[in-house]
């Protein structure tokens, strides 16, 4: 079988493991080109209408061993053959992050390579160097995903600055929650992405809370849904959603989109920075993709996003942001552990 021949010391070929919510992933990078990535989304939440951490964990530990052999062999590559391994550290749901974290830290040990931790929103950025498109920096990048709603600025150094965050609800978790609301089932994004296409999205003006500097705030239209149908007996409710469904899916994503959207277009004004990415799952979503296409071109600038398949969670994010790590000589030792809510250790700083 053709081998790359790692770990003679031409070669650099790192395995990515993700396991820091619902979807067990495994990547190959080997001298900086994806060679594989492979994602087993679990489907035993769907029932529940959202993420069950026990279940996730249990999942995790019965799908990571065939998900990572399948990504060595797409790789064409054998276990042997990997020079390090790089892990989902945190934010997450703490087992599920220990389940990828102690297989990586055993894989380790027993091969003898080194190890290094990965901070998942670092892996959501460094999406964006995966595909065709590669921005140089100085950027500005908008995380969007079901945990975090946040918006960066990397400057020409590479230095990471926090600009502003939701201070409730991630724009993900708006989605789903709103989706619940409605009937659909979960991950709801998706769901009200497709239904929204057929809807008006002027049908009816959910508010826009808008915050100082770049934060966001997204529970009062989760709650602003809740009540415009609350307002309806039960048989009312049911026939209005039969009828209008579509309706409220275009106009609550319209307001979220307007929300996401202002801010960024703010910071681009008063930066003059003019390259903006998008990543995180509901970078997926389809409305959000062209309006801000629409808002970075009309200020002269550039929208990055990534392919759809490293939008949503994905271990090629965390394979390459590792291997970055360990060619800058960064490495971990056995006794780094999962964290739940790691922070991402930057500044945060008004523009
Ligand atoms: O990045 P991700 O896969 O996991 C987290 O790190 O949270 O993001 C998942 C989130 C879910 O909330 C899901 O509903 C949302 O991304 N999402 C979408 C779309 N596709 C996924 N939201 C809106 N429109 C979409 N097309
Ligand atoms: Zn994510």
């Amino acid at each position: 079988m053709f081998s790359p021949k790692c770990g003679n010391g031409e070669k650099s070929c790192v395995l990515g493991i993700e396991s820091s919510c619902d979807d067990t992933a495994a990547a190959v990078i080997i001298d900086g080109v994806l060679r594989s990535s492979i994602i087993s989304s679990q489907s035993e939440h769907i029932p529940f209408g959202g993420v069950v951490p026990e279940l996730a964990s249990r999942a995790h530990d019965r799908l990571l061993v065939p998900v990572v052999q399948a990504a060595l062999q797409k790789a064409g590559i054998e276990m042997s053959d990997l020079t390090g391994i790089a892990v989902t550290r945190g934010p997450g749901l703490i087992g599920s992050l220990m389940v990828g974290v102690s297989f990586a830290k055993s894989l380790s040990a027993g091969l003898g390579i080194p190890l290094v931790g990965v901070h998942h929103l670092d892996g959501h950025m460094d999406s964006l160097w995966l595909g065709a498109s590669r921005p140089d920096p100085p950027l500005l990048v908008l995380i969007v995903s079901g945990g975090h709603t946040q918006l960066m600025r990397v400057d020409a150094s590479g230095r990471r600055i926090i600009l502003g965050k939701t201070r409730d609800d991630a724009a993900g978790e708006a989605f789903d929650k709103v989706a619940a609301i409605l009937g659909l089932e979960y991950p709801g994004g998706p769901e009200i992405d497709r239904l929204a296409a057929h809807g008006n999205a002027g049908f009816h003006e959910f508010p826009r809370t808008r915050l100082p500097d770049y934060d966001w705030s997204f529970s009062g239209i989760k709650t602003s849904v809740l009540y415009h149908l609350n307002r309806l007996d039960l048989p009312e409710r049911t026939r209005y959603l039969e009828k209008h469904l579509a309706d409220l899916c275009a106009s609550f994503q319209e307001a979220v989109v307007d929300m996401l959207v202002e801010p960024v277009q703010r910071a681009m004004e008063m930066t003059g920075i003019r390259s903006v990415g998008l990543v995180g799952g509901v970078s997926a979503n389809s409305r959000l993709r062209d309006r801000l296409e629409q808002t970075t071109s009309s200020l002269g600038g550039h929208l990055h996003v990534p392919d759809l398949e490293f939008s949503m969670d994905n271990a090629a994010m965390i394979a390459l942001s590792g291997s970055l790590k360990l060619a800058r000589g960064e490495q971990d030792s056995l006794f780094f552990t999962a964290h739940p809510s790691l922070s991402m250790d930057l500044e945060e700083a008004p523009v």
